[in-house]
């Protein structure tokens, strides 16, 4: 295993899908949960990618649909990493729907933590993360304010209110 420091580029993924009828809920529009997979594939792939290491997914947050989508548009789904902890990364994911002119409108933003896992299946220590430009360092900063209102959140038991 390659163990070294990697910039955000060096494991910055972009896919793409046309959006088929099987894709698609009874309101003719592109079903959640078939977006949702393909987000958490996009932050997987930039995890092992970063720490190349088997990754899990711990959580999911701020999934936003700020849009729907519809057969045939084509979809661009951008995953980075925003922020590496001891075990744990920080993945945004941001959907576009691209038109033909190659603009894009943005439907969707997340942020998933993604964990290395070690050959015992542990959380394992990752590699660091080199921050190369303004965005980048802005980036871990907002990252860096959500982490600490997740473990706040598990520190309170916010996810068990309800049960
Ligand atoms: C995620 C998991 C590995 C964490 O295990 P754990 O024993 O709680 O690990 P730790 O307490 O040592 O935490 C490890 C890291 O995960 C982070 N973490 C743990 N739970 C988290 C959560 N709910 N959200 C965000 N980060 C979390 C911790 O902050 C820590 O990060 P750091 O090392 O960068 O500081 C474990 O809960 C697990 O295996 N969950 C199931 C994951 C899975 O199957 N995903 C697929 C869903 S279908």
């Amino acid at each position: 295993m390659e163990f070294r420091a990697k910039t955000v580029a060096e494991s910055r993924v972009e896919t793409v899908h046309i959006i088929r009828p099987t894709d698609l809920n009874d309101a003719g529009r592109l079903f959640g949960g078939v977006l949702m997979q393909w987000i958490d594939e996009v932050a997987a792939l930039v995890a092992k990618r970063h720490s190349q290491m088997n990754v899990t997914t711990a959580s999911v947050d701020n999934l936003r649909f700020l849009q729907g989508a519809f057969q045939r548009d084509v979809i661009v789904i951008i995953g980075r990493v925003t922020h590496v902890g001891n075990t744990s990364m920080e993945v945004k994911v941001e959907t576009y729907v691209e038109h033909t002119n190659g603009k894009r409108d943005l439907i969707n933003r997340a942020f998933l933590t993604e964990i290395g896992l070690g050959d015992d299946n542990r959380p394992a220590i990752l590699p660091r993360l080199i921050l190369e430009t303004e965005e980048d360092r802005k980036e871990w900063e907002r990252a860096e304010m959500r982490r600490n209102l997740r473990a706040k959140q598990r520190k309170e038991g916010f996810h068990f209110y309800g049960e």
